[in-house]
């Protein structure tokens, strides 16, 4: 594996919500905990639920931006920017809206599914960075519609941008790692598939079993925060 790793001309890093459980940011499986235990997260995270109860959606996800705001990378997070640094042509992908990668030193991360820190606005789409708090959830200043994360929910098409490339980066990969991923959320579930049908050895890292398992090449049985470190380690 280390020499696929080492002789990779592209290098595909598929991470979720696993990657940053060791950091304490819950994986969006985990049980919610507190007040929010009784909440499905399927059923927040929708523009239907938005739409039934905005100050509902908005105050969860306030609570999970919290979370995130006191969350630091993890050796798993600082393992993938070493390998962007070491290893030429690295693309990162991630389903994660935590921007822990970044924070890590990634560079180029391929957000799927959004960032939590960032606002847009519900009617307009667009990203609002300055904005009046206390609402619940606040008021776009230009045309006074709620304002809303700016993450992809449920039913919600991915950005197209991020897609695209994404769907490329697993096509052109010769080296897909799968890292702290359920593999059941499409259509980033697919990327592993892409880039297996594309003749790329491809790795997953998660201490369960997933659907891509059988498919694998290696599965690697482990914390993301153990198995990445030791990764770099033989690398360098
Ligand atoms: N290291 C590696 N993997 C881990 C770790 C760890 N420390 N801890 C848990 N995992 C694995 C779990 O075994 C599980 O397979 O991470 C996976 C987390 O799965 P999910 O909670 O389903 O998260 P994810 O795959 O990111 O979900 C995909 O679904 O709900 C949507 O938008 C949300 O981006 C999310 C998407």
């Amino acid at each position: 594996m280390i020499s696929a790793l080492r002789e990779s001309s592209h290098t595909t890093v598929l991470t979720g919500s696993g990657i940053s459980a060791e950091s304490g940011v819950p994986t969006f499986r985990e049980a919610q905990t507190g007040l929010w235990a009784r909440f499905d997260p399927k059923e927040l995270a929708t523009p239907e639920a938005f739409d039934r109860d905005p100050a509902l959606v908005w105050d969860w996800y306030a609570w999970r931006r919290k979370l995130v705001a006191e969350a630091r990378p993890n050796p798993g997070h600082l393992a993938i920017a070493e390998m962007q640094r070491l290893v030429p042509n690295v693309t990162l992908v991630t389903q994660n809206v935590d921007g822990l990668h970044q924070l890590a030193g990634s560079r180029e991360v391929i957000e799927l599914h959004g960032n939590i820190r960032r606002t847009k606005c519900a009617a307009e789409d667009t990203r609002v960075d300055v904005f009046e708090d206390g609402e619940s959830p606040p008021i776009c200043p230009s045309c006074g519609a709620p304002l809303r994360p700016d993450v992809v929910w449920f039913g919600e098409m991915l950005p197209l941008g991020a897609l695209e490339a994404a769907s490329m980066a697993a096509r052109g990969a010769d080296l897909l790692l799968s890292v702290g991923t359920s593999n059941l959320v499409y259509p980033a579930a697919g990327l592993p598939i892409e880039a297996l049908d594309n003749g790329a050895t491809v790795v997953e890292i998660n201490p369960s079993e997933t659907p891509l398992t059988p498919h694998a090449d290696y599965a690697l049985r482990g914390q993301a925060g153990d198995v990445l470190p030791r990764l770099i380690g033989e690398l360098s």
